[in-house]
């Protein structure tokens, strides 16, 4: 049996920062950004009572009420995120509190932007090996905490949200799916953890917030996920013209225009939310495969291919028939 999707849903905090908000707070500028990524804004939580957890809960419920299962049906529950609002437990145990989804088993999966491809792998294995039937899936990020608001080259990249699926085993659903790591170049995108209270260790106290080459990501995403697409195709013999959508990682349309080129197809194969959500990490793949079902551009046996990059470093790809 393989994972079928049967169920979406999203959460954006509803404060929007425009470009030219930021340029307000730093020398920026809405021309820079828009010119360099596409983004146009981004959604950050403003609020103490928004974080990892309550967003990827209301992704969660969203996805479970339209997949019409009930949390007590669900087997297992990954949560893809490197901004988890605790070390443990992890969000995907608090979610399952939060849900009352008492019969799941739950982790978190740290694959930074490739992360909700890691989850959606590991339960389609998880139901290939007959161990769980259903599983929910988020991706969830509150970038806005980690990044240096005084580093105008990444702070304006990136947005919160969160971004779910529902899984169901399934006759078709999954048809491939492959990833991979290369953490010896890990250090062209890192956050380091920020204290030791180890009383043997004296600790630089100084914060520690996200660090991005990003010419060297730039380098790396659109040489390797083309590749990753690409190996993919030829694991199934199919044609890139063959897919339906490419729902690919939201970091900058500009990656997304390099890709769509390097196939030789159009970019209106490649829906993209880029300009009004930033990049939202774990979350940007999940939050556009909702905005795409809701919108109701899917139909059934279309085939979707789903592929992401980043910290890590990671990359990953999965194809699947809705
Ligand atoms: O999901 C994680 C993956 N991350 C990514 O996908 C990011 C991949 N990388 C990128 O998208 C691009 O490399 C960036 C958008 C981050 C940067 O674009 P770029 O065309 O590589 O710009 P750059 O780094 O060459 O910067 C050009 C100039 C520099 O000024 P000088 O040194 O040429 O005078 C920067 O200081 O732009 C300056 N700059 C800015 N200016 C206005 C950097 N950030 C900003 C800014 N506003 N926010």
């Amino acid at each position: 049996m393989r994972a079928k999707i049967i169920g979406t849903g999203s959460f954006l905090p509803k404060k929007i920062a425009t470009n030219n908000d930021l340029s307000a707070l730093m020398d920026t500028s809405d021309e820079w950004i828009k010119s360099r990524t596409g983004i146009c804004e981004r959604h950050l939580v403003s609020s103490q009572s928004e974080n990892t957890l309550s967003m990827a809960v209301n992704a969660g419920k969203s996805a479970l009420e339209n997949a019409g299962l009930l949390p007590e049906e669900i087997d297992l529950i990954l949560v893809a995120t490197v901004s988890s609002d605790y070390i443990t437990p992890s969000t995907a145990c608090m979610v399952q509190k939060e849900l009352h989804a008492v019969h799941a088993a739950a982790f978190d999966i740290n694959a930074a932007c490739s992360g909700f491809l890691f989850a959606l792998n590991t339960a389609d294995a998880y139901f290939q090996a007959g161990i769980y039937r259903t599983a929910l899936i988020i991706g969830v990020e509150t970038l806005s905490k980690l990044v240096d608001w005084n580093d105008r080259s990444t702070c304006v990249l990136f947005g919160d949200g969160a971004g779910a699926a529902v899984l169901k085993a399934s006759q078709d659903g999954m048809i491939a799916s492959l990833q991979g790591s290369n953490g010896a170049k890990g250090d062209a995108l890192v956050c380091k953890s920020r204290t030791n209270n180890n009383p043997y260790i004296s600790t630089d106290a100084s914060p520690s917030y996200l660090y991005m080459d990003g010419k060297e990501i730039f380098k790396f995403a659109v040489k390797k996920e083309p590749e990753c697409i690409q190996e993919l195709l030829a694991q199934t013999g199919l044609a890139p013209s063959d897919i339906t959508w490419y729902l690919l990682h939201q970091a900058n349309q500009r990656i997304i225009a390099s890709i769509a080129k390097k196939l030789k197809l159009p970019l209106d194969k490649f829906p993209s939310n880029v300009h009004h959500c930033g990049n939202t990490s774990a979350a940007s793949i999940p939050i556009l495969l909702d905005e795409v079902h809701r919108a109701g551009k899917l139909k059934e046996g279309d085939l979707l291919l789903l592929s992401g990059f980043g910290a890590g470093l990671t990359w990953g790809a999965a194809l699947l028939k809705w």
